[in-house]
């Protein structure tokens, strides 16, 4: 093994890390509202499934090339004798640099909000929508935009806090990191579920999650549910090849795997067991929706209306934050490591770079509803052709086109090319035992990539709308 390169200090460790890295935004704002529009129980059941028989091979398989090949995920494909596969990497190496642009400024978002309900602001308590528009540098009442330094300020901030436990290193900084952040994750939750469930009102959305409406599931409910376990898993991104470059042999992939998917896919549904509920019991059934408006306008009217709101409007956005700080940590260390290791850049001087320049690309999507003048020369964003045109192409770019790629990419490496079995070996390294070693070869042969191309093929060629 490479006695130069860095390892987690622990299998908790490892657990915690990989786990933040998958508990994000997604589970928290999207999952709630796929689960209510695929009918509740039923999508509940189905997205199990799905992580079961198609995320965890995935996982297993990307976890698996990172440590065997003890490289970072351009190089990785190489470094275990198929260098054809090399754009595999460079496709999810891309894939996390541009999300990195936008999660890192929708996390300034959240630390703005943490921080205007911890004053209790009566502007973000009062006016959610007009907060929002705030936020992103448009005044509602009078429709004029305007820079919206104090956002920016924010995202600088939380981006600089990923940057410091980039460069702190894998085991004191990003290890650390998720043990203090995903324990406090897991309290607030349990604080929110507690809060919710209590609501009078609140039983009705349970009911509505626990049961199972089948005229509710079609073709379209797979997809979303598929392409959804995706992104939340942090698969088809590069980052479960660096991170299983740094794990020890003697862990165990499959068991590690098995725990991440089972945490991942815990915090998703304790998020919909808080949402629907709390959403039901305040704004009633028709207030459910998915993604930023819902998350700072719609549940902000959410806290409005409940007793306590401010202090639970506090944990709620506390809950965002350490979500997508210990993602973006992920997604910054798997476009780290490639550059460090490729050009031999010192780690602090390329995360610091590498930082500020995703910062700027993302004041975009912070200035998505600003005007200004510079120099003379006037900006209007929510006006222009620019902003909205660009947005949109990129979403599709990375959500329906760059992640199914790069996860088809890699179990079509597993599978056909590198050998299920070479994985299996990798696996059963120092004396594990993978019992399950039959039913893996075969689904990342078979099953896996087959799942990949129908939501590839369907969401690209029909312009069906995943997310
Ligand atoms: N899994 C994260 C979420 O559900 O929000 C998103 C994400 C983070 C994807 C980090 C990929 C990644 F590397």
């Amino acid at each position: 093994m490479d006695n130069n390169r860095a390892q987690w200090g622990s299998r908790i460790g490892f657990l915690l890390a990989a786990a933040g890295s998958a508990v994000g935004l997604g589970n928290i704002w999207k999952f709630p509202g796929k689960a209510f529009e695929g009918g509740g129980g039923a999508f509940l059941l189905i997205y199990i499934v799905i992580v079961v028989l198609i995320g965890m091979p995935a996982m297993i398989s990307e976890l698996a090339i990172g440590r065997a090949s003890q490289a970072n995920v351009v190089d990785s494909f190489g470094k275990l004798g198929h260098k054809g596969y090399a754009w595999v990497g460079w496709v999810g190496w891309l894939v996390a640099f541009i999300i990195t642009c936008y999660y890192s400024h929708v996390g300034g978002w959240v630390l703005r909000y943490v921080a205007a309900y911890a004053v209790q602001s009566a502007e973000v308590y009062a006016e959610p929508a007009g907060f929002f528009y705030k936020v992103l540098g448009l005044d509602a009442a009078s429709g004029t935009g305007f820079m919206p330094w104090m956002t920016l300020l924010f995202a600088a901030v939380f981006i600089a806090v990923c940057a410091f436990v980039i460069i702190k290193g894998v085991e004191s900084g990003i290890e650390r990191f998720n043990k203090f952040g995903m324990p406090a994750l897991f309290v607030l939750l349990i604080i929110l579920l507690v809060r919710a469930v209590t609501l009078p009102g609140a039983s009705e959305g349970l009911r509505y999650m626990l049961s199972i409406d089948g005229s509710k599931v079609s073709g379209q409910t797979l997809l979303t549910a598929l392409s959804q376990a995706f992104y939340s898993l942090s698969l088809g991104m590069s980052i479960m090849v660096t991170y299983g470059s740094y794990l020890p042999r003697k862990e165990n992939i499959s068991r590690n795997t098995f725990l991440v998917c089972t945490m991942d896919t815990l915090v998703a549904f304790m998020a919909g067991f808080i949402i629907i509920p709390a959403v039901f019991a305040t704004l009633g059934p028709e207030g459910v929706g998915k993604g930023g408006g819902f998350a700072f306008i719609s549940l902000a009217g959410v806290f409005k209306a409940m007793p306590g709101g401010v202090l639970f409007g506090v944990i709620f956005y506390l809950l965002l934050l350490f979500a997508a700080l210990t993602s973006t940590v992920s997604l910054i260390e798997g476009i780290v490591a490639f550059l460090t290791e490729r050009t031999g850049w010192n780690r602090t001087r390329t995360t610091i770079i590498c930082s500020a320049v995703m910062f700027l690309i993302g004041c975009l999507y912070t200035c998505s509803q600003a005007a200004f003048s510079l120099k003379g020369i006037w900006f209007d964003f929510a006006n222009g052709f620019t902003y909205p045109a660009l947005c949109d192409a990129m979403e599709f770019l990375t959500d329906r086109v760059m992640i199914p790629l790069c996860a088809l990419g890699c179990c079509i490496f597993v599978g056909w090319s590198w050998k299920p079995k070479s994985a299996v070996d990798e696996i059963e390294r120092c004396g594990i035992r993978f019992r399950l070693a039959k039913a893996y070869s075969f689904l990342i042969k078979f099953i896996v990539p087959a799942a990949i191309i129908v939501i590839f093929f369907v969401s690209l060629f029909t312009g069906t709308t995943l997310s």
